[in-house]
Parts: structure tokens; sequence; C-alpha cells
């Protein structure tokens, strides 16, 4: 099996650097009663995550040798629906949470309808830079990642995983049914990142399910991080409140398997993740370091 020769680290802060700048363009502080909002969506939005679904964006992308500026863009608005899905999250209705990315949580910063809306705000933004004819000159790639993004974070993906989340601090779920809800919680955003490449690359649908493999197995993968983080990590690192799965009852891999043999089982996915990669060359280093990375964080 090839072993990524890239390093993650020059890539994260490159990611970071360029999201941080594209915000900072796209949301100007206002002069007028909307100051509130643009500070909010700033507030959440800049200066914070990992970004790792846009750097899964720019990776595919350079598979099919696209344009990174474009990819950027495409990267960006999956980071304004993974971040309006993160103020949601924290919300009392949901998870209340008061630490988000090592400060307080949007609605603890502002208040709760600030961040309804700051969330509504970016999830709409995301629509609008996809749209936009700088994004992909042909109407036709731009409506399929429209179709694709919208597929990803609505009932079917992200908003259904989250209902299916609540649903588990109130009913024993089983592995099967726990791995479903991670699938779309967490693996539909992640599943898009890896579809947009294609689609920008103008890859058939039928050539893509080697993609859609890598993009299963690590987003499954980086969910049971996200858990065995929530269960044994540290606050100062994450940047976010710990033992919360637990204390909410939620069951989860590691409530089910235990730590050692879900962190196994993260192990095996990205071992099957980096193995659907094996068509390709270096091209697909970052893809396989991204893999690495999504299991050995400690944030
Ligand atoms: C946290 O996502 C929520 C999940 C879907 C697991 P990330 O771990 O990517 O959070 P940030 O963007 O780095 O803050
Ligand atoms: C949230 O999952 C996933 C989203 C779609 C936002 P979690 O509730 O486990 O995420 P954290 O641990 O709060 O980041
Ligand atoms: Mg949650
Ligand atoms: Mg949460
Ligand atoms: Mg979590």
């Amino acid at each position: 099996m090839r072993e990524a020769l890239v390093s993650l680290k020059p890539e994260l802060e490159q990611i970071s650097a360029d999201i941080d700048a594209l915000f900072d363009t796209l949301l100007p502080p206002q002069p007028d009663t909307r100051a509130t909002l643009y500070d909010a969506m700033r507030y959440a939005a800049i200066g914070g995550g990992k970004r790792l679904r846009p750097l899964l964006v720019v990776a595919a992308c350079s598979l099919f040798h696209v344009d990174r500026t474009r990819a950027l863009r495409v990267g960006l608005a999956v980071e304004c629906v993974h971040v309006y899905s993160l103020i949601h999250d924290d919300l009392p209705c949901m998870d209340d949470d008061d630490l988000r990315r090592g400060k307080p949580t949007l609605h603890r910063a502002y208040d709760e309808s600030t961040a309804v809306l700051a969330g509504d705000s970016l999830h709409a933004l995301a629509f609008e830079i996809v749209a936009d004819e700088q994004t992909h000159e042909d109407p036709f790639v731009r409506v399929e990642l429209v179709a694709e993004l919208a597929r990803a974070a609505g009932p079917a993906g992200m908003a259904g995983g989250q209902m299916m989340d609540l649903m588990a601090s109130k009913s024993a779920l089983d592995l099967s049914a726990v791995t479903r809800l991670q699938q779309l919680k967490t693996g539909a955003l992640i599943g898009f990142c890896l579809e947009a490449g294609a689609i920008m690359g103008r890859v058939p649908p039928e050539g893509r399910s080697k993609l859609r493999g890598y993009a299963r197995d690590v987003g499954l993968a980086f969910q049971i991080t996200d858990d065995l983080l929530d269960a044994e990590g540290e606050e100062i690192k994450t940047g976010k409140r710990v033992n919360k799965d637990r204390d909410a009852g939620k069951e989860t891999f590691v409530s089910l398997l235990g730590p050692a043999r879900a962190r196994r089982q993260a192990e095996l996915l990205v071992d099957q993740a980096t193995e659907y990669l094996h068509s390709f060359g270096a091209e697909a280093d970052l893809l396989r370091a991204i893999a690495r990375f999504a299991i050995e964080r400690d944030h």
C-alpha cells in the first residue's frame, strides 16, 4: 500500500489562511442594524476549526487538475454548511454546549436568536457561493454541485443524521443503527467533498465509486475519532467540552465497542479508504495523508 509522502501541516495552514481570507472578504462588517448578524457569522466562521472539509475538496479537485481558486470556493461553501451545523448543534435545544473551537459557542457569545440566524445565513451563503459563475463556467456543473450539496445537508444527509442523533439518547441503538446515523450526520458532507472533486473534474457518476468508497470510510473513521476524543480527549486540545456523549446517554461506537475496538475499527476503515486510492499515484498523496490525520488527530 502506498504511504502518503506529503506533510499535512503546511497544507492545513495554507487552507486555513485561504478560507479565513475568503470569509473575511465575503462577510464585511455592516454599517446598519444587521451588524450583529455579520459579526456573529464572522465570529463563528473565521479563525478556527481544522478546515478538513475544504482541504478534502481541494485534494479531490487536484486529482483532476481543477483550478485551486474554484476548488476553494466549493470548499468554502462546504465549510459554510459545516459551521452552520456546528452553531445549531451547540444550541440549548440540541447539544447545549458552551465551548466551540476554543471559545464560547455563538449563542453564548451573542444570543440564541442571533445564533439561529447566523446558522441560517451561512447555510444560504453556501448555495450562493456554489451557484455563482466564478465557481464554474458551466451551469450544468454548478447545478449538480448545488443538488449534491443540498442532498448532503438535508434530511437524507446531515440534518437527517442530527435527527437520528437526538433519538440516540432516547433509545438503545445497535451498531448498524449507529453506523447509519454517523454516515448521515458526518459522512454525507464529507462525501460531498469528494463528489465535488469528481463533478468539477467532469468524472461521470460511474467513474466515482472509488472516491465514494474512500469518502464513506474516512467519514466514518472521522466520526469514530470524534467520539473517541469526546470520551478520552482533552478539552484544551479539542476546543470543546468532553464526555458530552456519555452524559447525554448517547450510543456511539465507543459506548458499543469500547475505546480499544472503536480505535481498531477506525484504523481498519482508514486502511480500507487508502486501498480505494490504489490506482492513483502521487496525486492522491494528500488524500492518503488526510485519511491518516482523520484518526491520528488529537483535536
Ligand atoms: C466536528 O467537526 C463535528 C463533526 C461533524 C464530527 P470537526 O472536527 O471537523 O470540527 P472543526 O471544523 O475542526 O471545528
Ligand atoms: C455534530 O456531531 C455533527 C454535526 C452535524 C454538527 P457532534 O455533536 O458529535 O459534534 P461535536 O462533538 O459537538 O463537535
Ligand atoms: Mg451533536
Ligand atoms: Mg455536539
Ligand atoms: Mg462529538
